[in-house]
């Protein structure tokens, strides 16, 4: 393809993008571990959140094959505070097929990266076209925003058909002889500029946005389904007996499969008999499909109080259980909780 035949739109972005880009360690690197890494790492977190996490990540697991070989309790432990812990371990899976099935050596094309667990369409294009200079565009969730607004795309997103529809929009936009260039323009240009409430007073595509012309720009993108969020409630207690904690690892399938957390009593809060505690927990925390109101209960037991200790949990010292991974709900009790004597004796955070 000739450099004459980039449409205007990608030319735009792509001198923005030479103009405003921010400097970020995995955009200086081809090494397609690394933009891997990051690439899952950002699936679900904010640049700024993830980029200790990826420092200290690589740090850690510098080859594929040091990140297959980890004790999976390493590797959870790093991750803590990231949230959506099958993100790591799916990480881990892909690592051990990419000793087992490619020898060692990270598949190079989109087709073979999209079979690595925890990779879609999205994170297999990214790599595909940083490390490999493949033409796959990326489609995530600035891509919509920017194409629906630019080209006036009704399509609505929350819809089976719009990946569909905004991929071979993208793809029909992306130049064969920068291909990464314009995918990273694309994201970051709907990072920084056509945001959710954007400035377009400074925008290089004012002349040419459809949703601009029409005075529509916030209405796009098109999302009609609103994702259902339940309610639950969690009350955690606290059980401390002769400076032990009663703790227990989550077996359970789901988000938090392999962490630790205290006694747990999920909505059954009318009946405890328990006094409260000045504890000053938050009271909700936010996942994408939950609200969760949690509280939690300090319970000293008396040394010769001899506790019928339920299934699953067992006693564990402050600093052992400060060594295992923990929900960001978890930490959250011990960052607020400074009522709770034995909890100031883990440190919250990992840093
Ligand atoms: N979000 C997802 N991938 C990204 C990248 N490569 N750079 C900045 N933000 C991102």
């Amino acid at each position: 393809m000739q450099k004459s035949s980039i449409h205007p739109f990608s030319a735009t972005i792509m001198a923005w993008y030479a103009e405003h880009q921010r400097e970020l360690p995995w955009r200086q690197t081809k090494d397609p571990y690394a933009i891997w890494l990051s690439e899952i790492i950002l699936q679900q977190t904010r640049v700024a959140q993830g980029l200790p996490y990826y420092e200290r990540l690589l740090a850690a697991f510098p080859s594929v094959r040091d990140l297959a070989e980890a004790p999976e309790a390493t590797l959870l432990r790093l991750w803590q505070g990231l949230g959506y812990y099958s993100r790591a371990r799916n990480l881990q899976k892909a690592a051990q097929m990419v000793m087992r099935d490619f020898a060692g050596s990270f598949p190079s094309t989109y087709d073979d990266i999209i079979r690595l667990p925890g990779v879609g369409p999205y994170t297999a294009a990214a790599i595909a076209s940083f490390a490999f200079s493949e033409a796959k565009a990326v489609v995530d969730g600035n891509v919509f925003r920017v194409l629906s607004r630019v080209f006036s795309v009704e399509t609505d997103i929350a819809s089976s058909a719009a990946r569909g529809v905004f991929t071979s929009l993208a793809q029909s936009l992306i130049p064969t002889q920068d291909p990464a260039g314009f995918n990273q323009a694309i994201m970051e240009f709907g990072a920084l500029q056509c945001t959710p409430s954007p400035d377009c007073s400074i925008c290089p595509l004012l002349v040419s946005c459809e949703a601009f012309s029409a005075h529509r720009v916030t209405e796009f993108p098109i999302k009609s389904k609103k994702t259902k969020v339940k309610e639950i409630e969690m009350n955690y207690l606290v059980i401390e007996q002769n400076g032990q904690l009663l703790v227990r690892e989550r077996v359970e399938k789901g988000i938090w499969k392999g962490l630790w957390e205290f006694y747990l009593l999920e909505d059954q809060a009318d009946w405890l008999p328990f006094s409260r505690q000045a504890l000053k927990s938050p009271p909700v925390h936010l996942l994408s499909h939950r609200k969760i109101h949690c509280d939690a209960w300090h319970v000293q037991v008396p040394d010769n109080f001899a506790l019928a200790i339920p299934e699953g949990y067992r006693w564990m010292s402050p600093s052992a259980f400060e060594s295992k991974g923990k929900p960001v709900l978890i930490l959250n009790l011990i960052t607020d909780n400074l009522d709770c004597p034995i909890l100031q004796d883990i440190s919250p955070t990992y840093l």
